[in-house]
């Protein structure tokens, strides 16, 4: 096998959001801006399935396949159209494979276009590789669309890749169908890599507007999953990639060797049995956030005095904006005499007085008073 050229990377800069939940996570009473749905236990999942408890304590604990155990990519593949399991590629969570990714396919000098605002590392890890990158944005006063006229006109001979994340961190938009087939075909007849997050996909409060993956449209794409944020399993560390480009796929492959080698046995086993019983999960999972929102709505229209409020598409989370007042302050003051976590805009570098509200936990409507009372 020939060498793999990795770019000399630069350094990175501290993840906001991350260093952000680091300080809180794990001291603050309520955290109204998590990203991910409610989670399970152990014995919640092993309770979808008889003798499904027994299986974990047979569970062989040695290496498991790098590209991911078999049995695991086989219900990957499931969620797909037209993806084999050979074209699922398994990683420790989204994260790794979002590094990968970027390593795999960009160089220094590339050119990389990124939807923005955007989970850090979409942009931060294109940049520390010496790429030049190019924020599309998605603006307020368009409900946070993102308009297509915009991306031509930013396409470049030496674009290699554009990046896109839908449903959205952290807006809660979902492209329209139109422009996400319109978006694949451009990529495809530009020969672009679309790398394609979709690691919020399932959670469309109409699953009529459900899109396709990329993967399964765009021979090129990349589409990025996850069993951490839908399914509500951060703690499993199981994400994957599934593309039909077999290029992309050998890449990231051979850098996965100087990573993670191969995921964790028994996250594999628990992700597979989430995975067989996925509609259950996301159904459930749905009923929350269907409920929270109801709530929101309620919420942000006897607050209108005070917020502006973008309903979301899809997803367990919104980025509404504080009329008056500096963001950060409120939120660092609400945290602090309240006990209850929302994200500052900041975190995304977003000057906007935005923050995100996240809406899938069940202890979502006591924060949702607490805020109320600390308005007062
Ligand atoms: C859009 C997006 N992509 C990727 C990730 C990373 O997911 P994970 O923590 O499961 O690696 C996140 C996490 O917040 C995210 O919001």
């Amino acid at each position: 096998m020939s060498l793999i050229e990795v770019p000399n990377p630069m350094p990175l800069p501290p993840f906001k959001l991350e260093r952000y939940f680091a300080r809180y996570e794990f001291s603050a009473q309520y955290l109204l801006c998590s990203s991910d749905c409610e989670s399970w236990t152990v014995a919640d999942l092993l309770a979808l399935e008889p003798g499904a408890d027994e299986g974990l304590k047979r569970h062989w604990l040695g290496y498991t396949e790098s590209t991911g155990a078999p049995s695991l990519r086989a219900e990957i593949s499931r969620i797909y159209r037209g993806i084999a399991p050979e074209q699922a590629l398994v990683h420790s969570g989204a994260e790794e494979a979002i590094f990968l990714f970027m390593h795999a396919v960009l160089q220094p000098g590339d050119h990389a276009i990124v939807h923005w605002p955007c989970y850090q590392s979409l942009f931060e890890v294109a940049k520390s590789l010496g790429c030049d990158v190019s924020f599309w944005e998605a603006r307020a006063e368009n409900g946070w669309a993102l308009d297509l006229d915009d991306l031509k006109r930013m396409l470049r001979p030496d674009t290699r890749a554009v990046v896109v994340n839908t449903p959205h961190n952290p807006t809660g938009y979902l492209m329209p169908r139109p422009d996400f087939l319109a978006l694949n075909n451009l990529c495809r007849e530009r020969g672009i890599i679309l790398f394609s997050d979709e690691v919020y996909r399932e959670l469309e409060y109409d699953p009529a507007d459900r899109l396709p993956s990329a993967c399964e449209i765009n021979p090129g794409a990349v589409s990025l999953g996850v069993m951490s944020k839908s399914y509500g399993l951060a703690g499993l560390r199981i994400g994957w990639i599934a593309t039909r480009n077999a290029d992309i796929y050998a890449r990231m492959a051979a850098l996965k060797d100087y990573t993670t080698i191969c995921s964790s046995a028994p996250s594999e086993y628990l992700a597979e049995l989430a995975l067989r019983h996925r509609e259950r999960i996301i159904g459930r999972n749905m009923e929350i956030i269907r409920a929270n929102l109801a709530r929101l709505n309620a919420f942000f229209a006897a607050h209108a005095d005070r917020f502006a409020w973008t309903r979301p598409h899809a997803g367990p989370i919104a980025f509404p904006r504080l009329l008056d007042g500096d963001v950060e302050t409120f939120c660092d003051e609400l945290v602090h005499e309240s006990g209850v976590l929302l994200l500052p805009g900041a975190m995304y570098d977003h000057p906007g007085n935005h923050f995100r509200i996240g809406f899938a936990r069940r202890n979502m409507p006591e924060a949702l008073a607490r805020l109320e009372e600390f308005l007062k």
